[in-house]
């Protein structure tokens, strides 16, 4: 099975899953359901899919700002979207149980000390040393814990008023608010205030409207550890049908796509919505027969296919994908990656991204759906509410020499809020055109 961890004690493992197996489910088969039935108006060409958060969600920065902060990026992100392009706009989190990490390599070099990969909280932890980085299996069980505690409040946030439209200046992080792309936010959320007094005015009951006061939000994460999933795998009560409720929407990553191996044979099994990652050496052949593997009966919603092809390869490697999945009648919904192919060590020796690297793939995805004439469904996003200095470029100019001032993620380098806001006014404007 690739990308498992090696457990030292196995006996300790079982003990953990067997744990994990009476914890209750975190989501509910109907969510998933729901779910899968936006992302078939995705599908369509009648909705656009913002999937985005963290690399690896972290058990150190675990707080309730670091989460509403969060929200607050995705939701104005989105507000951008639906104002911008007039699309409904349909919000899946990275969160709530994006913990584990595939690996190129089981071991990596950290300040010229050979150690094991880091491979997320839920498996060991970053600090570089040999003991730290021991996978423990009680880390599952937090993982569940964390991704309960982080569900419930993320359920407040949408449910609870955060969410609520009449919020959305609130939404404007004070360090954001003082920049360009803050106030051109600013103008479109003064714009919807003066649309919804002119509603009321008119004599439209806006309270009553639960659209404009609640938000869906949908959790996902990379279903790598198998154990993990397989012990929140549940039997819906209503349909008979398996679900893995450990999240609403799970996905195959790049390095664990193979045709007959585990991670697709158990995706196969379970009825959530599914996302498949697909590289610049994806085949069209192997894009069709995972379709055809994981969604048989071409089920609308049921497959997200996620080009993270990296700018410069996604104008030739696109292309025969999409003509082959289309050509076999797959009804999938076409989603953009524009971070995992484009991630480059700098010469400080941390990895990052170009902010512009990350535009030019979605301007290639957008291109390249619109010559085959498919709907360019959705993005993919690594963010976070912080100001952190983690990808290079952007209105804000993020230089190398500056990668270090705030450069706090786990894994993988993140837009800051200003760089997601700047994104998000592109894509708007991809999506007008
Ligand atoms: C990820 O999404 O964090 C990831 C590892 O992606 P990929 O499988 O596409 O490399
Ligand atoms: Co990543």
């Amino acid at each position: 099975m690739a990308q498992q961890p090696e457990w030292p004690d196995p006996a300790a493992l079982e003990r953990s899953l067997k744990q994990l197996a009476a914890l209750p489910p975190l989501v509910f088969a109907g969510e998933a359901r729901n779910l899968e039935a936006s992302l078939a108006d995705v599908a369509a060409g009648r909705a656009f899919l913002l999937q985005a958060g963290d690399c690896a969600e972290s058990f150190d920065e675990f707080s309730a700002d670091a989460i509403r902060d969060k929200l607050k990026v995705i939701l104005q992100m989105a507000v951008v979207l639906t104002y911008g392009a007039g699309v409904p706009v349909l919000k899946v989190g990275r969160i709530a149980g994006q913990f584990a990490k595939p690996r190129s390599s089981p071991t990596e070099l950290v300040g010229g000390v050979e150690l094991p990969s880091f491979r997320g909280h839920i498996v060991n932890d970053d600090a570089p040393t040999a003991e730290a980085r021991i996978p423990d299996p009680a880390r599952l069980v937090a993982a569940y814990h964390q991704s309960a505690s982080t569900l419930n409040l993320v359920r407040a946030f949408t449910k609870g008023g955060f969410a609520d439209l009449s919020q959305v200046h609130v939404w404007n992080q004070q360090f954001v608010a003082s920049s360009s792309e803050g106030r051109r936010y600013e103008a479109i959320a003064s714009e919807i205030e003066r649309a919804m007094r002119f509603m009321k005015a008119c004599g439209i009951d806006l309270q009553a409207e639960a659209r404009l006061h609640q938000v869906d939000f949908y959790t996902s994460h990379e279903a790598l550890l198998l154990g993990y999933e397989e012990s929140l795998t549940r039997r819906d009560s209503l349909t008979g049908d398996w679900y893995d409720c450990s999240a609403h929407m799970l996905w195959i990553g790049e390095r664990t796509r193979q045709l007959d191996a585990a991670h697709v044979q158990f995706l196969a099994g379970v009825g959530n919505p599914l996302g498949v990652k697909l590289g610049p050496t994806a085949s069209p052949d192997e894009a069709v027969a995972l379709c055809e593997a994981l969604n048989p009966d071409r089920v609308p919603g049921r497959i997200t296919l996620i080009s993270r092809m990296g700018a410069g390869k996604v104008a030739a490697g696109l292309p025969p994908v999409i003509a082959a999945v289309t050509e076999a009648g797959h009804p999938v919904v076409w989603a953009c990656d524009p971070m995992h192919g484009n991630t480059v060590t700098s010469a400080t020796g941390r990895k990052t991204r170009h902010f512009d690297d990350v535009l030019a793939e979605i301007q290639g995805f957008f291109a390249v759906c619109r010559a085959a004439g498919v709907w360019p469904g959705g993005v993919h996003i690594e963010l976070t509410g912080d100001d952190v200095t983690e990808c290079l470029g952007g209105a804000e100019e993020i230089l190398e020499d500056q990668l270090h001032v705030r450069y706090t993620t786990t894994c993988d380098p993140r837009l800051n809020a200003r760089q997601s806001l700047d994104l998000a006014f592109l894509v708007a404007e991809l999506l007008r055109a």
